[in-house]
Order: structure tokens, then sequence, then C-alpha cells
């Protein structure tokens, strides 16, 4: 089988491709990216000499280098997307741009060459804002609410998937996933911002009070599920995919952080909130698991302590990506003080 993944240089698409080659040797991974900020080639350093992983470094939204990069292949995968709200609070351009337009040209160039699975890649943030008090959690039926620029740009692109399903029985599926946490994440996200920050020795910035809850779910364990979607999942079907954490606010994972790597409270920061910051989302996984026997291997704190170790030991890996571009848009959002 050739699959054609997009946005296979950032964290989960990079993820994906080393564990598809790690367990289908066979099969060819052609990964398409266009190495924006989030897209780090290093990250598939390990199959960098296996001739059954070609890069192609192009757009999604550039329809003639989708078509020629997707000729031969049987299955698409698209994770490629602006992914992180700070930015798309700041820009919200690029998100329509790549979320939107991109996905539409990947759909279009599926439809021509008879794709014979399109797999989108979405999140949990399409359906909005759970309160605290609220004991609802998200499932497949939960009306779409999305807040951001970000969560209504993927909300958009699911829209698309599902029309190209209807219309034009193009076979997709769609997975709406949680919070990923785990290797090769950029440190913008809170998870491998707050273990990086610690080992330079600074604060952990931590938005408004920090009562903010997420589901948090394993990269691996996310692309076992995704496996599990494209050989058994039903052709127009959504699945919601979660971790096994029951309601961990954002205070509590890094005070988590903080004991696992020997340092104290005097490490949180309290900054200024995100504008229109979701208070709480949690994922009934039920479907995945009913349908297609799927779990997550670990519970969070096992997954968590494993996180900080691949950081630990992946001091060169972050330490490039910290140095780069990034310094810029780190000071944008945080000032210089942190
Ligand atoms: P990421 O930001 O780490 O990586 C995105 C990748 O897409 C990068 O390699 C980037 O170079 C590439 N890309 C961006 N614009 C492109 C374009 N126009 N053409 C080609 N490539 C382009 O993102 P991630 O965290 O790995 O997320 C992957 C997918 O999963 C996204 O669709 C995101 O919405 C979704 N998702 C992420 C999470 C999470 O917690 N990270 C949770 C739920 C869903
Ligand atoms: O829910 C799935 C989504 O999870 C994905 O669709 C997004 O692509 C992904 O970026 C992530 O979005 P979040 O906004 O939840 O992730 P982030 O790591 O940016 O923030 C997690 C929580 O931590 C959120 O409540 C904001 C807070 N936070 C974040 C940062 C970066 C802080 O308190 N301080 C920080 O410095």
């Amino acid at each position: 089988m050739k699959l054609f993944v997009t946005g296979g240089a950032g964290f989960i698409g990079a993820n994906f491709v080393l564990y598809w080659l790690r367990h289908y040797p066979e099969d060819t991974v052609v990964t398409f990216d266009a190495l924006t900020y989030a897209g780090n080639l290093e990250n598939l350093q390990e199959v960098k000499n296996n001739p059954c992983d070609v890069f192609i470094k192009g757009d999604i939204c550039d329809k003639n280098a989708v078509r020629s990069a997707m000729d031969g292949c049987d299955v698409v995968v698209h994770f490629a997307a602006e992914s992180h709200v700070d930015r798309s609070i700041l820009d919200p351009s690029p998100f329509v741009r790549t979320n939107i337009v991109g996905t539409h040209v990947l759909l279009e160039v599926a439809r021509e060459r008879k794709i014979q699975r399109f797999h989108h890649v979405s999140t949990d943030e399409v359906f909005g804002s759970l309160d605290l008090s609220e004991k609802q959690i998200f499932s497949e039926q939960t009306p779409y609410r999305p807040r951001s620029p970000y969560s209504a740009t993927k909300a958009a692109s699911d829209h698309l998937v599902r029309a190209y399903f209807y219309t034009y029985r193009l076979p997709i599926t769609i997975t709406n996933c949680s919070n990923n946490y785990g290797p090769f994440q950029f440190p913008e996200k809170l998870i491998p911002l707050a273990i990086t920050n610690l080992m330079e020795g600074k604060k952990v910035p931590i938005y408004g009070d920090g009562l903010y809850v997420r589901d948090w779910l394993y990269v691996e364990d996310h692309c076992r599920a995704i496996d599990m979607v494209l050989r058994h999942g039903k052709i127009g079907e959504t699945y919601c995919i979660g971790g096994l954490t029951e309601d961990i606010n954002n205070l509590s994972i890094v005070k988590k952080i903080l004991a696992y790597m020997g340092k104290d409270e005097s490490y949180i920061e309290f900054v200024k909130d995100r504008p229109g910051h979701d208070r709480r989302y949690a994922i009934d996984w039920s479907k995945i698991r009913n349908e297609l026997g799927w779990e997550p291997l670990h519970d969070f704190d096992t997954w968590l302590k494993e996180t900080i170790r691949w950081y630990q030991e992946h001091q060169e890996w972050w330490q490039r990506v910290k140095s780069g571009a990034y310094r810029s848009y780190y000071e944008q959002q945080y000032g210089k003080s942190l």
C-alpha cells in the first residue's frame, strides 16, 4: 500500500510516519509537507535512509504539486494544518488558507485520483467549550460550536470532508481527538513548553487561573487509533479519540511535571489569559473502543513520565527547535520576561 501523509514532518504526522514504517515495512509512505515553522525533517531521521520513505516538500494549497505527489497513492492521511490556537489569535489568515483551502485542494485531487481512503485528522476543539460544573462530554453526536479561529477552520475542513462523502462518495473517515503529547511536539504547546523551560531553568507560564481542563492523548495511542480506523473503520464515519484523564486542569499537570522533574512551585508564573479560552474539553471515546477495540495503552502519569524522559534524552532536538525562528514568536507571545 502507498500512503500519502500530509504534515508528516510535524509532531503527530512524524510520529505516524515512524509508527507506520515500523509496523508495515512493506508499505511506502509519501510524506508531503511544506516545512513551515512546525515542520522539522529531523523528526524523520529514523527513516531517512529507508527506501519506503519518500519526502516531498510542498504546499497542500498548490494543486499541481499535490496532483503529481499523490500519483499512485492508495490512501491519504491528512495531518497538515496550522495547529496552534495562540497563533490563530495573532493571525487567522494562514489557518484559513491551509486548514480550509488546503483541505479542499486535497479533496479535489483525491477525487480525481480515485483514492481508496481519505482520512482526515481533526480535533475535539470543533465542539467548543464545556463548563467545569457540567458532567457533559463531547461525542460524535455533539454539535459543532468552534470558538477560536483555529477551531473554526478545523470545523470548516471537517464539513468539507463530510460533504465530499455525501456528494461525491469519496471514501472518507474522520477522527476528532483531544490534546496530544509525546516525542517531537513543538515546544509552543503546554507540555513540551513546560518540560523544556524547566530544563532551561525558566518558569512555566500558566494562562489565567490555570483551571482549564483538557483531555490528554499520548501520540502513540493516537497513531494506533488512526491505524485501526484505516484498517477497520467504516467509510463515512467519525470516531472520537481521547486519553485516560479524568478532568485534570493545567495547573495540576504543571505541578505533576514539577514534581517529576524535582522542581518546586516557584517555577510557576501566572500570565495573562488566552482570549476566548475554552474552559473544558472532555471526550467520550466509547465508539472507537466498542467498534474497533481501541483503548490507550497506559494512563496519563505513565505516559507523562515517558514524555519527560524523552525530552531529557533529546535535548539537542528541542534546543535546535527553540533557538531558531521560534524565538521571535515566543517573545511576541510571552514578552522577554520568561
Ligand atoms: P504541527 O503544527 O506539529 O504540524 C503541522 C505540520 O503541517 C507541519 O509539519 C507543517 O510543516 C505542515 N504544514 C502546515 N501547513 C502546510 C501546508 N500548507 N502544506 C503542507 N504542509 C503544511 O501539528 P500537529 O500537532 O502534529 O497536528 C497535526 C494534525 O492533528 C492537525 O491537523 C491538527 O489540527 C490535529 N490535531 C492536533 C492535536 C494536538 O494536540 N497536537 C490534537 C487534535 C488534532
Ligand atoms: O484539543 C485538541 C487541541 O489541543 C488541538 O486541536 C490543537 O492543535 C492543540 O494545539 C491543542 O490545543 P490547546 O490550545 O488545548 O493546546 P495548548 O498546548 O496550546 O494549551 C493547552 C492548555 O494549556 C490550554 O488550556 C492553554 C494552556 N496553556 C498553554 C500554553 C502554551 C497555558 O496555560 N500556558 C501556555 O504557555
